[in-house]
């Protein structure tokens, strides 16, 4: 028989917690009440064992290097789907038919400009400004111009505003590389989907106009495809954290971009090249293994690891196999792809990686690809936070759609007791 309590003992006094179970079987103790019965608290520093909420968004099963959005396979996502349709997928729970794919469509193109006065918030970035602080700034400066859109006005009409903000975002990414390479911005054009609207604005010039390349529009759908979501990580707890708090869309998201930013987070994809660019000049991928097992040494292995997943990340597999392809189909040899297979390989044969389940992760083969089809390394975070905007929104709106209080953690004290002055 199913148990449905969990019991506890503590202080010979015993408490019924009640046993939740998802649709995929996973199980969890319910401590909500614990405190209240109790007076104690759980305990769980970054969150490793917590489940902070019900969400019907992503499935992940980290020991079988499962990953499936709203049920779909994320293999069969990128082999059939693009971008925009799988954005609508996490937005509203079901696949569009074609009349639905053409309003949300078209909601895209109407919302692609930005407020003409925000153009000129550019000119004032310091040369160099990392494009992460950017965007997350421009993002933000987004709630000043839409003043009125509160959190209850966004819940009510969350298709506009998150059309608006998937729309934007592309356009303020392209706007930021045009500026920090000093060329003209490109106007986004209404008659161009969304991934080959991107590469127009990114490589579009005055003097050499921009011919798409199906095969790359394919391969961006394709990475943001799997960037899109990833369940409870550290932007979306961002993003559902600073949201309870009612805070602005706008300023929600902006937290979000913050967060990814980190170099343990989606930041490892532009640290990856920067790890396999040094092992090519220096040449030495056991010395970078050795420091990476080393714990008096802070450097890690970057594109390695992952807190859920403890077997191959299933998008660094769809990642690995598309850049041989590609490489190949575009005549490309990157001597870092060599590199990035062969430090994978070693990896493999060393007990520190195999006992710990250390794999490559969704950022280890990314950079190669992004490369691959011209886009600057200190601007591969952006496309993460591009590829996750759905992720990040369908949270928030499955957050608000539900009874929810503002999230608040508790702590144990360890500081001075009382004393006096
Ligand atoms: N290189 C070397 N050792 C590692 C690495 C790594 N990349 N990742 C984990 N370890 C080791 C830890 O030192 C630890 O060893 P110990 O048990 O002897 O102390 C053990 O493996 C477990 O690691 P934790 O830090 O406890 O794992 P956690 O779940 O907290 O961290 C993280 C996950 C942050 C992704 C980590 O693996 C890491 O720093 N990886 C490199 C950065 C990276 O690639 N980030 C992108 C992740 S994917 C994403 O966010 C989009």
């Amino acid at each position: 028989m199913e148990e449905k309590f969990a019991k506890l003992i503590i202080e010979g006094k015993e408490y019924k917690l009640p046993i939740i179970k998802g649709t995929e079987g996973e199980k969890a103790i319910d401590i909500s009440t614990l405190r209240t019965e109790s007076s104690y608290i759980a305990f769980d520093p970054s969150f490793g064992n917590t489940g902070a909420c019900f969400s019907k968004i992503t499935y992940i099963d980290g020991e079988k290097g499962i990953l499936r959005y709203r049920g779909f396979d994320i293999e069969d996502l990128v082999e059939n789907l693009r971008f925009v349709e799988v954005a609508y997928l996490l937005l509203y729970a079901r696949l569009p038919n074609p009349k639905q794919l053409q309003h949300f469509s078209d909601m895209l193109t109407e919302h692609s400009l930005m407020h003409e006065d925000m153009r000129h918030f550019f000119d004032r970035f310091p040369r160099g400004a990392y494009p992460m602080s950017i965007l997350a700034t421009m993002v933000n400066a987004l709630s000043t111009f839409y003043p009125n859109v509160d959190a209850q006005s966004m819940k009510e009409n969350v298709g506009r505003s998150a059309a608006r903000l998937i729309s934007i975002v592309r356009t303020l990414a392209a706007f930021a590389y045009k500026r920090s390479v000093g060329e003209p911005v490109v106007y986004p054009r209404n008659d161009l989907e969304y991934c080959a609207n991107f590469m127009n604005m990114m490589f579009d010039s005055p003097v050499k106009p921009y011919e798409p390349d199906p095969e790359i529009i394919k391969i961006l759908n394709m990475l943001l495809i799997l960037h899109a979501d990833h369940e409870q990580n550290c932007s979306t707890t961002a993003v559902r954290t600073i949201g309870s708090a009612n805070v602005n869309l706008y300023s929600t998201i902006s937290a979000g971009i913050n967060a990814l930013s980190g170099p343990l987070h989606g930041g490892a994809n532009q640290a990856v090249m920067q790890m396999l660019k040094r092992i090519e000049k220096g040449g030495d991928i056991k010395k970078y293994l050795e420091r990476a097992k080393d714990k008096k040494d802070s450097f890690r292995l970057m594109g390695f690891g992952h807190r859920v997943y403890k077997t191959y990340d299933p998008r660094a597999a769809v990642l690995k196999k598309s850049c041989h392809k590609l490489l190949k189909r575009l005549k490309i040899e990157d001597p870092l792809l060599d590199i990035a297979m062969e430090l994978e390989e070693a990896t493999l044969r060393e007990d520190y990686f195999i006992e710990r389940n250390l794999y490559p992760n969704v950022d280890f083969y990314s950079g190669i690809i992004y490369r691959a089809i011209g886009i600057p390394e200190d601007m591969f975070t952006v496309m993460f936070a591009l590829g996750r905007l759905p992720g990040w929104i369908s949270h928030w709106k499955e957050m608000v759609d539900q009874p929810h209080k503002i999230v608040r953690p508790r702590q144990i004290y360890t500081g001075k007791r009382k004393r006096k002055l």
